[in-house]
């Protein structure tokens, strides 16, 4: 099963793909943590990522349809993915529909996770991960059991993203309604788009992606 998870930065595509993960056994792709990596190699184009990360922009269309491509290719994604930031504009949009006609693919679900966007702000702003594991947490949506370590690893380190900062949350909503929300239309002439209730808690907003999933 492949799908595609879309919606505004802080919808919860990364704790909800996270959680998809586990339960259907597929893989998560997010061109976000794969730029983060880039970023983190210190490269000349590391360097240009984070310049434009920063500042709430879009990388290149070109750049991002090569790195989902190469990814897509990989061993372990023949057991299924979860795509989370990708496509986010149309020519993405159209590029993955070529590439997997190409490798013989389907998307059998995509789904918008729907949210306010003043809702956005707050949870972005709270968010942070273990700077170990990478588990995902919020100041106050998604506390860990014990305060200042993480449930997954044990870790005590987290760090907070260079991008999660009012005034870059805004730029990235705008990029968002401009350029990510025009493809929705895009999925929904092909009839495989469906939208959850992003408004609701992270466990209610797991059972509805798993009710589009099992098809209830
Ligand atoms: P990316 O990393 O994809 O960021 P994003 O789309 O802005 O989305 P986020 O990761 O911020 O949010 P999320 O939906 O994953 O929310 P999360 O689950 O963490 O992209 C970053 C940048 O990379 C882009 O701005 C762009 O520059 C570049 N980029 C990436 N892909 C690209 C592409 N294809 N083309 C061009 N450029 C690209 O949840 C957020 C917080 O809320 C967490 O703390 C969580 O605990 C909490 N939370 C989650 N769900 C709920 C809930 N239901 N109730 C309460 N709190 C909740
Ligand atoms: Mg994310």
């Amino acid at each position: 099963m492949n799908i595609n998870l879309l919606g505004p930065p802080g919808a919860g595509k990364g704790t909800q793909a996270k959680r998809l993960e586990e339960r259907y056994g597929l893989v998560q792709l997010s061109t976000g943590d794969m730029l983060r990596a880039l970023v983190a190699s210190g490269s000349e184009l590391g360097l240009e990522a984070k310049r434009i990360m920063d500042a709430g922009q879009l990388m290149s269309d070109d750049l991002m349809v090569e790195m989902i491509s190469a990814r897509i290719g990989e061993p372990d994604c023949a057991k299924g993915f979860i795509l989370d930031g990708f496509p986010r504009t149309t020519p993405q949009a159209e590029a993955l529909d070529k590439m997997l006609e190409e490798k013989g693919l389907q998307l059998d679900a995509v789904i918008e996770i729907a949210v306010d966007d003043e809702a956005l702000v707050e949870r972005i702003t709270g968010r942070y991960s273990c700077a170990r594991c990478g588990a995902g947490y919020h100041d106050e949506f998604q506390r860990p059991k014990v305060d200042g370590v993480c449930d997954s690893c044990g870790g005590s380190d987290f760090k907070r993203r260079a991008d999660d900062n009012e005034e870059t949350v805004r730029s990235r909503l705008k990029a968002y309604h401009a350029q990510t929300a025009p493809i929705l239309p895009h999925y929904r002439d092909k009839g495989v788009l469906s939208s959850v209730d992003g408004m609701a808690d992270i466990d209610e907003v797991t059972r509805q992606l798993e009710s589009v999933l099992d098809g209830g």
